[in-house]
């Protein structure tokens, strides 16, 4: 591919501790075909020097706007970019875009891109925390910029908390999927507050066992990704999952029913949208045994007595804990799949219901999906066998029209 066909992208880097980690972004951007430009802020060059970008971006590197002016690189950088992503991003700089100002190259690249923006944040949780700064973030998101959320975990120094930047490997997903969607494809999710369930709950019998299911938790994770690219705040409730947090969600981890239950009422109770795409265990043992459960020589195994769990979105659909909320729930079908689907959709009284097939070689750990999505308006949008990811955009579609309608 010739330069000129690559999808141009800047990576403004500007003053954390993280900004080694961008090093790796630079690189997963580049192997996949981007041409990346990179424009660190002054604070940048002190954590990681102009040699390393020019070096892995293959381009010259400039920090203010008095270098190679007769090329206007001021103006010239951010109106050829096609996606634009800060990362770290420091409060500082949210601050500065956020209030328009251009005192270095980054700010008028970030005043003069007409290309989707992603901010990746990285700083200590009171910075993150601090009203100027959420005041910023929401300023941001409200013009349109994807402001990913920062992960939680071990900050610079002793101390650990929220304002970790989330992995390079999931803030270059982010990136991918902001740039699939092109600068058409607006953030139709931009202000809104998204909460998806993902995974599979596990019940309890003794410290060691537990009833559970095989669900991997790839779809709900699909959601809440793309939701970030599309401009949602994301609350991810993930139950037993094995996967990697998605840039920019906010990930609450459960164990069981009754902890999801609890875990998606409270985030859903300012949520625009709520999608229960975990796979929530009906039942659970009507007793927990404290020790481990022996097996005795010549005694016959003791019944397991099951419960109902509550149905969380039965009671989401019925409550709508904030009004004009959207519920979406899934449906795990073995056979008469529609049928069984319309029936399941008026039983839970949801908005949206996802239908798929399954089988044991069918859906669970699988990267791919095939559904049908029935709206309880009678609208019927079938999803063809592709991504999780291609699914996941089709829900939210639905979601957005029934949102943006409301
Ligand atoms: N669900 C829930 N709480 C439960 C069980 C299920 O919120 N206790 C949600 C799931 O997250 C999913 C939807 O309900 O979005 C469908 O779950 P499913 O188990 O297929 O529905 P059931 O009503 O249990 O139907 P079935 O009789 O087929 O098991």
């Amino acid at each position: 591919m010739d330069r000129s066909d690559k999808p141009r992208v800047v990576l403004g880097v500007s003053g954390g501790i993280a900004a080694y980690k961008a090093c790796e972004v630079l690189r997963r951007l580049t192997e996949s075909g981007h041409d990346v430009r990179v424009v660190p802020t002054a604070s940048a060059l002190r954590f990681v020097g102009e040699p390393t970008w020019a070096a892995l971006s293959g381009h010259p590197v400039a920090t203010g706007v008095w270098e190679d002016v007769q090329e206007v690189p001021h103006v010239r950088i951010g109106q050829e970019a096609d996606l634009v992503v800060v990362a770290p991003a420091t409060a500082d700089i949210l601050a500065r875009a956020a209030h328009g100002l251009a005192d270095d190259l980054l700010t008028n690249t970030l005043l003069t891109a007409r290309c989707p923006v992603v901010f990746a944040p990285a700083m200590h949780t009171e910075m993150w925390e601090h009203p100027a700064t959420v005041e910023n973030v929401a300023t941001l998101r409200r013009r349109g910029a994807v402001v990913v959320e920062p992960a939680v975990g071990r900050l610079t120094g002793k101390d650990t908390g929220k304002g970790r930047l989330p992995e390079p490997g999931e803030i270059f997903e982010v990136c991918r999927r902001v740039l699939a969607r092109g600068t058409g494809g607006e953030r139709d999710l931009a202000g809104r507050h998204v909460v998806v369930s993902a995974g599979g709950t596990r019940e309890p019998l003794d410290p060691v066992r537990f009833l559970g299911n095989r669900s991997s938790g790839r779809q709900g994770y699909a959601l809440a990704r793309t939701a970030v690219a599309r401009g949602a705040r994301v609350t991810l409730v993930a139950a037993n999952t094995a996967l990697p947090d998605p840039a920019g969600a906010d990930v609450v981890r459960v164990g069981t029913a009754v902890q999801l239950r609890e875990a998606v009422l409270k985030a859903a109770a300012d949520a625009d949208a709520v999608v229960m795409a975990a796979a929530v265990a009906d039942f659970r043992p009507a007793r927990y045994a404290q020790g481990k459960i022996k097996k005795r020589d010549g005694q016959e195994p003791e019944p397991v007595e099951l419960v109902r769990n509550p149905d969380v979105l039965a009671e989401l659909s019925s409550t709508r804990p904030r009004p004009g909320q959207v519920v979406v729930g899934f449906a795990a079908e073995t056979d008469d799949v529609l049928v069984n689907g319309r029936a399941k959709l008026a039983r839970k009284g949801c908005d949206l219901l996802v239908v798929n097939e399954v089988g044991e070689e069918k859906t669970f750990g699988s990267t791919e999906n095939e559904a049908v999505v029935l709206g309880a308006d009678g609208s019927e949008t079938p999803v063809p066998h592709g991504p999780k990811e291609a699914l996941a955009d089709t829900v939210w579609d639905e979601v957005a029209h029934r949102l943006n309608a409301g």
